[in-house]
């Protein structure tokens, strides 16, 4: 039973007698803060007094007098100036309890109106390595497509990877001029990471040394510009206008010396190595050079679609590595690539239905909410990212039938997004939800994005090594220090290590607010104390350890039909908070927030820990209370390895 939504359908039932559209009142029923005042409180009396003109202490009393929650609820109190407070009945929580113990589910219902959605996750561009900023689309989507599926939805995971773009034309550019055969040979994977990581780098040095003049001249410009008002306000005191504006210019000022320091130290890098130094030399137009190459795989060129269909499953070889170790699978891989016939017949609907227009030789879609137009075919005749948006939208509505798509990209495609999800509409596509699940930056200790000392950014399979580094240690100190000596073999300890170092870096991404930039910490993640993976699995091993200290075969104890009791304080609230599960689950899903999720089940530990310091279980008074407190560890072990589990995180049974 989800108990949130259950009192929300008796509030609305009891509020349509005195309003048209109870919905929003009826949905302001919450947890209660405090549990002195009861397990749910509702606020929406003093809404509704202000809208009727009558004092809401009356109209919650009215309110009261039609609610019917007299199966659940001790009666309702009234306090303060028209608050609702419910207090769940012994007896019902006491059934529910025992209910979800006894549940595969455990009490979670599925949905009545299950959807087909289509999660749209990772989606790296293939060629070139994956790096920290891939692991939140990666973990966020794949927590989501779980946590639905559990609720009863259909989800179809799409891993729309980047394989159609510019990246291969630089490792093509790359194979054609600088390949070490042996070692493309020996290893393929690694070679095409290195022509990759070369050729973007010569782009970038031509780039930033063509570049370099112009940025300097601004920085004349803003500095003179900044000069100029610091005159100017010196005269007068300065004003907060002035103050502003004179911060803006040290701003402007600032950035631009960043990005010079920044390009400066790229070209360095080059110029300082010889070898580097003399290919930069003799690629001067690599980045038109690698354009080209892009362009003829577009049209069809043998050559390049040949290298293109050689190198595509070695790229995707290296990302499948990555997501073996962090088990997270898809449904489906279709690549941008996969789309490439349908984009030609996308430009000539949207044009013959008058929504493209030709502009400056390119074909766009001018949106009236937008600055600029989206553009879906460049002057060239290239297609865009967009347009392949376009074609995949209209592939999973036409194949799939599906009713909603989320797409777990970071943050700084949210205007790609707006204008596709508008050109959607115009397009006259409307049986399809789309949201753009978004989500912020990975941070460094210096609040900058995340990148080792050297500029590179950070490949993630090292990230992960260093964390299954850190998480051997932490293993090997616990065991260390336990009571009658360590438990645990070297090959357990390994093991055991490589399961909490993934997870650790999993749950630290999920437990940020998906909206935010955190901070990358790797330290933290794997602690022991805190909102962590590490502490979550630590209380679900201590649970187990329950069993195995006092030799108790769970299995038996459902088969006995022994009952939950709920007598102590301590029990009664461990129960409520077990029973909250569904509610966080569909607090998850409202949002796609998964650090809803981490957080309930944070506070679930907490709560356990309370019980189990006032609640003897092994060694309770009697055998009752004892195999009553032993279903409600089971029950606790058992939502916290499927809060986990939704999560896409293992536990371990000991550690
Ligand atoms: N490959 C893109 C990138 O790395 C992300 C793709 C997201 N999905 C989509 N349907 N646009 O930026």
């Amino acid at each position: 039973m989800n108990i949130l939504p259950e009192l929300k359908d008796r509030f609305r039932s009891a509020l349509a007698d005195l309003v048209s559209d109870p919905d929003h009142l009826a949905s302001m029923v919450r947890p209660a803060q405090d549990p002195r005042f009861g397990d749910y409180q509702a606020n929406c009396a003093m809404p509704l007094g202000k809208q009727l003109g009558k004092p809401p202490r009356e109209i919650a009393g009215d309110i009261v007098s039609r609610l019917d929650v007299a199966d659940m609820c001790e009666a309702p109190e009234i306090a303060g100036p028209g608050f609702i407070n419910l207090r769940l009945k012994p007896d019902w929580l006491n059934q529910q309890v025992n209910a979800a113990s006894r549940d595969q589910r455990l009490g979670v219902t599925a949905a009545s109106t299950p959807r087909k959605y289509v999660v749209d996750f990772s989606s790296p561009n293939v060629a070139k390595p994956m790096h920290v900023g891939h692991i939140r689309s990666t973990v966020i989507g794949d927590a989501l497509c779980h946590i639905l599926r559990f609720l009863g939805h259909q989800v179809t995971s799409d891993n729309h990877l980047g394989d159609w773009g510019t990246q291969f034309g630089m490792i093509i550019y790359g194979y054609k001029h600088f390949v070490d055969r042996g070692e493309y040979e020996v290893s393929p994977v690694a070679e095409l990471g290195r022509l990759y990581k070369l050729v973007n780098q010569l782009v970038e040095y031509h780039a930033g040394i063509k570049q370099l003049p112009v940025l300097n001249e601004q920085l004349e410009a803003h500095l003179s510009a900044a000069q100029l008002h610091a005159d100017a306000t010196s005269v007068k005191p300065a004003d907060k206008a002035a103050k502003k504006a004179r911060r803006r210019l040290n701003e402007k000022v600032t950035s631009t010396r960043l990005a010079i320091e920044s390009i400066e130290e790229k070209t360095a890098v080059v110029d300082n190595d010889p070898t580097f130094a003399a290919w930069a030399a003799e690629h001067p137009n690599i980045g038109a050079a690698t354009q080209h190459e892009t362009a003829l795989l577009h049209s069809g060129d043998a050559t390049n679609r040949q290298l293109w269909e050689e190198f595509l499953p070695a790229c995707r070889k290296a990302i499948e590595r990555i997501y073996d170790r962090i088990d997270v699978t898809f449904d489906f891989e279709l690549g941008e690539s996969f789309y490439q016939d349908r984009l030609a017949d996308v430009v000539v609907d949207l044009e013959s239905r008058g929504l493209a227009k030709e502009s400056e030789g390119a074909t766009c879609i001018f949106l009236d909410a937008f600055d600029t137009p989206m553009i879906i075919r460049k002057k060239d005749g290239a297609f865009l990212y967009a347009t392949t948006d376009l074609a995949t939208i209209q592939y999973r509505v036409e194949e799939w039938q599906v009713d909603e798509i989320l797409y777990v990209v970071d943050h700084r495609q949210s205007e790609h997004f707006s204008k596709l999800f508008a050109v959607v509409e115009l397009w006259g596509i409307s049986e399809v939800e789309l949201r753009h699940i978004s989500f912020g930056t990975v941070l460094g200790k210096d609040g900058k994005p995340f990148k080792t000392r050297s500029g590179a950014t950070v490949g993630l399979e090292g990230l992960l090594d260093e964390a299954v580094q850190r998480a051997r240690t932490i293993v090997a100190d616990n065991d260390d220090a336990k009571k009658n000596g360590p438990e645990l073999s070297e090959q357990e300890r390994d093991r055991i290590a490589g399961v909490i170092g993934h997870a650790a870096i999993k749950y630290a991404d999920l437990s940020h607010n998906r909206t935010s930039d955190y901070e990358f910490d790797e330290e933290k993640m794997v602690a022991m104390q805190g909102n962590t993976a590490t502490y979550m699995q630590y209380s679900y091993a201590r649970i187990n350890g329950i069993f195995r200290r006092g030799n108790v075969d769970v299995a038996a104890l459902h088969r006995r039909n022994v009952a939950i009791r709920l007598d102590d304080a301590h029990e009664r609230a461990l129960a409520l908070a077990l029973l909250k599960f569904s509610d966080a689950l569909a607090e998850t899903i409202e949002d796609y927030r998964p650090n809803v999720l981490t957080g309930y089940l944070y506070e679930l530990t907490k709560v356990f820990s309370g019980f189990f310091e006032h609640c003897p279980v092994l060694k309770a008074d009697n055998e009752i209370s004892r195999d009553s407190r032993l279903l409600l560890c089971d029950l606790t072990g058992r939502t916290i390895r499927k809060g986990l589990g939704l999560l896409g995180i293992d536990v371990v049974e000991r550690m």
